[in-house]
């Protein structure tokens, strides 16, 4: 019998989780099978269970339930503790593990994938949502020379300031609070891209060598990432490399092996 993973959320349909999975495990021999679940609105935790109790070893967990995963599991990683918010679940004798990838992915596509250091380097940060909070440690742990967060809604950058301030130089404000500043690297973890909207950046924040990362992705640059283009930013990239390092950190918390990335986010980007 095949191992037995899955990615579970509501809607799933839309999910790249199974082909980027399916692709690991050609590539690295391994003897799985990885499914998407659709996953009831009032029943996640019923959905877990009898996944495992049919045998699966592991789950991908994305909106809405990646909270509920949270207090689900037995076991935490200190990332997804941080984070809040767990999107992969580790099956062993009775335990779950809980772990959060997501911003190891957003580091490792921005420091391999994207040939950019984050150390010593000025990171503006911008939303202060699930997406944000998810990626500030692993971003931290690479010792930026600061990390602003910026968010429309400034108690909620404040509030991520005070959560993380023990942890490295994190500053907060709103949007407009940075129009005299530049950066180094600047990402979008806002949800406005979902919207076709901008986030309300000032245009002045970029540079020629700037990279400007978002991390929503469509057939298209992103509305803020055109933003950039016309603003003077040369290094532009979605988060299409970030969703595929994610899966290949989960992929190693289950089978131990790191898959080769490159190929299958050149793969996904001929599919979108
Ligand atoms: P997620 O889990 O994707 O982070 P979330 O927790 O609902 O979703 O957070 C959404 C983030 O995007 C918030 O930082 C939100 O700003 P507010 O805190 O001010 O609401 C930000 N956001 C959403 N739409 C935006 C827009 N049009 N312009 C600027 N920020 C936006």
């Amino acid at each position: 019998m095949l191992d037995s993973y899955a990615v579970i959320g509501n809607p799933i349909s839309h999910s790249k989780s199974p082909l980027i999975h399916t692709a690991f495990s050609q590539q690295t021999n391994q003897s799985m099978q990885y499914d998407a679940i659709l996953g009831p609105l009032d029943g996640f935790q019923a959905a877990v269970e009898k996944f495992r109790q049919q045998g699966g070893k592991g789950l991908n967990v994305t909106v809405p339930f990646k909270l509920e995963a949270y207090r689900l599991i037995t076991h935490l990683t200190e990332r997804a503790s941080i984070a809040q918010a767990v999107n992969t679940l580790k099956f062993e004798n009775n335990e779950i593990l809980g772990d959060n990838t997501d911003g190891a992915g957003l580091v490792r596509d921005i420091e391999w994938n994207l040939d950019t250091p984050i150390a010593g380097k000025r990171i503006l940060l911008m939303g202060a949502g699930g997406a944000a909070r998810g990626v500030i440690l692993p971003l931290l742990q690479q010792k930026p020379s600061v990390l602003v967060i910026a968010n429309r809604t400034l108690h909620k950058a404040r509030a991520l300031q005070q959560q993380f301030t023990s942890y490295g130089n994190i500053t907060s404000g709103n949007m407009m609070s940075f129009s005299n500043e530049n950066f180094d690297i600047i990402i979008n973890a806002t949800s406005a891209s979902l919207q076709d909207a901008l986030p309300g950046l000032p245009a002045h924040v970029f540079m020629d060598n700037s990279l400007t990362y978002d991390m929503m992705y469509r057939h298209e640059p992103t509305p803020f990432l055109k933003f950039a283009q016309q603003n003077g930013a040369q290094r532009i990239a979605d988060g299409v490399g970030m969703l595929v390092e994610q899966a290949a950190e989960s992929f190693f918390l289950w089978r131990g092996i790191r898959p080769q990335t490159k190929p299958v986010i050149a793969l996904l980007k001929s599919q979108i």
